[in-house]
C-alpha cells in the first residue's frame, strides 16, 4: 500500500485498457477505482469492458463506477464509425474476454467528490476519455473538487491537428463544453495532448513481447493487435492514455508549460483547445500541457507490462 491514491476515469477502450494494466503494472499508487463515461464506446459497454479487464488482471476488487452516458448538452449519443473501427465493436478489438463482476450503485461524480474528500492531496485523478464526469463534480461540489492532488487528462492538441476534425481531438470533441468548464475552473491541472501522445507509438513487436505470458497477456497482445491494424498507419499505434497515466504517476515522463486554456465549443473548430490569446496577461494559467516526453516512457511501458503478465501467469500457475 502506498499513500498515493489514483482514480482513472475512462470511456474503455483499447489504450485505456492499456492504460489501466500499466496502471496495476507500475504499482507506484493504488488504484482505489474507475469512473467511466461515453465516448470510445457507450458508458454501459465501458464499464462491462473495465470490469472484466480488472478481473482479468488479477483486480476484481477495484470498484467500477457508471458515470456519463451523452455530453452536458446532449441527450444522446451514438458511437461513431472511426470508434467502432479502431476500437471494435466491442470496444476491446473484437477480442471477447470472460465477463466479471459487478458495477457500484454510486454514480461517478459522486464516487470522483467522495475520494476527494476522503485522500485529498494524495488522490491523483487522470480522466482518458470525455470530461463530462469531472465537469458533474466540479458543478456538484467545486470546493471538496479542488481538494484533488493531481488531475492528469488525455485530450485536446495545442500546436498539432486533432485526430477527429482538424482542429479536434476525440475526447474533447466529445464534449467541448465539460471540456471548457474544467479547463477555465482555473484548478491546476496537466492535458497530456496529441502534441505529446503521437510521439509515443507502440509496435507490434513490442506488444508481442506481452503476448506468450498468460491468458492476461495473450488478451492484451490481441487486443492491441486490432488497435494497431486500424489506427493510424498500421504499423503501430498511440499511447495516448497509457503516457497519461504515466504522466500522472511520474512526473518526470513529461515537459510541460503552464497555460491559460480554453476550448472552442461552436463552429468548425469546435473542440479545439488553444492557449487563451493573452495569457501573459492572464493571472490564472492553471493548464500544464505536455510538449516533450522522456524516451523512457514506452520502453519502460513495455517491459512493465511484460513483467507483469509474467507474475500474473506465475501466481495462476500456483
Ligand atoms: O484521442 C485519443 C483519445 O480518444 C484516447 O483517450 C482514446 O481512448 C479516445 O478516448
Ligand atoms: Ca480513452
Amino acid at each position: 500500500m502506498t499513500t498515493r491514491k489514483l482514480l482513472l476515469d475512462m470511456d474503455t477502450g483499447i489504450d485505456d485498457a492499456m492504460a489501466i494494466t500499466y496502471a496495476l503494472a507500475d504499482g507506484s499508487a493504488d488504484l482505489i477505482g474507475v469512473t467511466c463515461c461515453f465516448g470510445n464506446v457507450t458508458n454501459q459497454t465501458a464499464v462491462r469492458n473495465t470490469l472484466d479487464l480488472l478481473s482479468m488482471m488479477g483486480r476484481p476488487d477495484v470498484p467500477v463506477f457508471y458515470g456519463a452516458e451523452h455530453p452536458l448538452n446532449g441527450d444522446s449519443f451514438q458511437v461513431s464509425d472511426a470508434c467502432i473501427r479502431i476500437h471494435g465493436a466491442n470496444g476491446l478489438g473484437n477480442v471477447s474476454i470472460p465477463h466479471a463482476g459487478t458495477p457500484s450503485d454510486i454514480a461517478a461524480p459522486d464516487f470522483i467528490l467522495k475520494a476527494a474528500e476522503e485522500y485529498g492531496e494524495n488522490l491523483i485523478l487522470v480522466a482518458t476519455g470525455a470530461l463530462t464526469n469531472l465537469a458533474q463534480a466540479l458543478r456538484k461540489n467545486r470546493e471538496t473538487f479542488s481538494k484533488i492532488g493531481k488531475i492528469v487528462f488525455m485530450g485536446g492538441a495545442l500546436t498539432v491537428e486533432g485526430n477527429v476534425t482538424p482542429y479536434a481531438e476525440a475526447n474533447i470533441a466529445v464534449d467541448p463544453e465539460a471540456a471548457k468548464e474544467v479547463l477555465e475552473s482555473g484548478i491546476p491541472m496537466t492535458m497530456v495532448g496529441l502534441d505529446v501522445t503521437h510521439k509515443n507509438l507502440l509496435t507490434r513487436k513490442e506488444a508481442r513481447r506481452w503476448e506468450g505470458h498468460g491468458k492476461a497477456g495473450k488478451a492484451l497482445f490481441d487486443i492491441v493487435s486490432h488497435y494497431i491494424d486500424n489506427e493510424l498507419e498500421q504499423k503501430s499505434c498511440s499511447l495516448h492514455d497509457p503516457l497519461a497515466v504515466a504522466a500522472a504517476l511520474d512526473g518526470t515522463m513529461v515537459e510541460t508549460h503552464l497555460f491559460a486554456m480554453t476550448v472552442v465549443t461552436e463552429g468548425e473548430a469546435a473542440g479545439r483547445t488553444v492557449a487563451q490569446p493573452f495569457a501573459s496577461l492572464c493571472e490564472n494559467k492553471n493548464v500544464s500541457v505536455a510538449l516533450e516526453t522522456s524516451p523512457r516512457f514506452v520502453p519502460e511501458f513495455v517491459g512493465k507490462l511484460e513483467t507483469f503478465f509474467k507474475q500474473r501467469e506465475s501466481q495462476q500457475a500456483d
